[in-house]
């Protein structure tokens, strides 16, 4: 494999040797004394990692020069990642570089073996950055709606997206809120031979009690005070194309009657009529609630599911798909920063790292929704914690590790225990050895919804 580029710019000639003499075996090294041989370099070479001594001539006490390479840097090779190296003295100036963009800082005199450390840190994150845009580049031209994930669970997603989209039948979408449920019946109409037909969402649990049956099946003239014209409903205005039944775990038990009766037969009548009206719509229904725990307390039809269920679709949380997270925050970072116009050009390597290890409860929304917001509120070239709001998840710096490990732990622990119990707390609580407050107080501690 051929070696990665490493430029070394420092004023001092037998550091510069010494550091080339040290470095040659794993890197391409490239040496630069000042700012004018460094940017030649720079623009010729493109190197993956700079250390960059930030005082330099004409100026070697001051920081001028450094900095100056460092904008130049930072504003046409936002890939490549800078390490400043320091007197122990100029700590503030570091800080500041890194708050600019600059990747970490090593401080002088340079210990080599520790320096070897930080630099293969630096390459393995700018390759793993190199490959996530290459995938990115390669997915675009997807059909799935711009969804993103290349996680093994959300290829079988796309892989079952693709095999139902050319029928007719059902699907049920399942999984936790923010999850990307809307994406994907999005993506099976679109897929489908029903595309150019329109596409009909419709939430069930937004709409009154009263009211989800006119606008789903459509009401004749007269039928209720307010009722002055026939209106067609949400199955006849989807003709042709596909209704898609949001939280279908929330639709009233009389209401799932008559869907049950348009499944088997393929007609619905207006509230107020009496004809039998043929409609040709297919339906894609999905929820967060689970139906199987519903159908125990019969709050849903046995035979209703069993019909919907066809063809079952269910979309992993966030937190189970480890590959797709730090993919998505670069996808949801660039798509905000072209909107709003800002040079932002990228994250904070702690950032990046807090979004790896923070569990999303809401999932790919919430996500998408931290990094809009901080992208409107960044001053800086990098997103920071503060910026996600997540410096408090992240918490100081020895203890982020531990701190965080635990709180994803329990998390997870609890969900199986609530998912295995039925979202039964005593239960569950019983199955892990805590008492129900207990439990209850940790839920609430760790922002999962009882
Ligand atoms: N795989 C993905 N790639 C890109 N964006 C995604 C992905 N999954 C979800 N999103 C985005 O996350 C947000 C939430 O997705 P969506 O509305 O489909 O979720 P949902 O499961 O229907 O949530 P809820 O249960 O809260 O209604 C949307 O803005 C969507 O564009
Ligand atoms: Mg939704």
């Amino acid at each position: 494999m051929q070696k990665q580029k490493l430029l070394i710019v420092d004023d001092d000639e037998d550091l510069r040797t010494q550091m080339k003499w040290a470095l040659t075996a794993d890197y391409n090294v490239y040496l630069a004394e000042d700012r004018q041989s460094a940017i030649a370099i720079i623009n010729k070479e493109q190197p993956a990692v700079v250390t960059l001594d930030l005082g330099l001539p004409p100026n070697p006490a001051g920081v001028e020069e450094g900095f100056a390479i460092l904008d130049h840097i930072l504003d046409n090779y936002s890939h490549t990642k800078v390490i400043i190296i320091t007197g122990r003295g100029e700590k503030e100036h570091a800080l500041r570089a890194v708050e600019k963009g600059a990747y970490d800082f090593f401080y002088k005199p340079i210990q080599l073996d520790e320096l070897k450390v930080v630099l293969r840190r630096a390459f393995h994150v700018s390759q793993l950055e190199q490959e996530q845009r290459e995938m990115r580049h390669r997915l675009s031209g997807d059909t799935f709606e711009g969804m993103i994930g290349t996680s093994p669970p959300m290829q079988d997603v796309f892989s079952t997206i693709r095999k139902v989209a050319t029928t007719d039948a059902p699907v049920l979408i399942t999984g936790e809120s923010g999850t990307g449920k809307e994406l994907v019946a999005r993506a099976i109409h679109r897929l489908s031979i029903r595309e150019s037909k329109p596409f009909i969402p419709i939430n069930c649990s937004a709409i009154p009690e009263n009211l989800i049956e006119s606008e789903l099946f459509g009401h004749e003239k007269g039928t209720f005070t307010g009722a002055h014209a026939q209106r067609k409903g949400r199955f006849e205005m989807a003709e042709g194309g596909t209704l898609f039944l949001d939280e279908v775990g929330d639709l009233p038990l009389t209401l799932q009657v008559k869907l049950l009766r348009f499944l088997q037969e393929k007609t619905i009548e207006r509230v107020g009529g009496r004809e039998q009206i043929e409609v040709d719509t297919r339906v894609l229904a999905a929820t967060n609630r689970d139906l199987e725990e519903a159908m125990k307390n019969s709050t849903f039809r046995e035979d209703l599911y069993y019909r919907l269920n066809v063809v079952k679709i269910s979309l992993p949380a966030l937190r189970e798909r480890n590959a797709d997270v730090v993919l998505l925050a670069k996808t949801f970072l660039d798509r905000y920063t072209g909107e709003i116009r800002k040079k932002i050009k990228g994250f904070s390597s702690q950032a990046i790292e807090s979004i790896e290890r923070y569990p999303w409860p809401g999932n790919v929304r919430e996500l998408e929704n931290r990094i809009k917001r901080a992208v409107i509120m960044s001053e800086g070239k990098k997103i920071t914690l503060e910026d996600l709001e997540m410096k408090s998840i992240a918490g100081s710096k020895e203890c982020i590790v531990l701190k965080d490990a635990r709180e994803i732990l329990e998390k997870e622990l609890i969900l199986k225990a609530m998912a295995r119990n039925e979202n039964n707390l005593t239960k569950a609580a019983s199955d892990l050895g805590v008492s129900r407050p207990t439990l209850y107080d940790l839920m609430e501690k760790l922002g999962i919804p009882k």
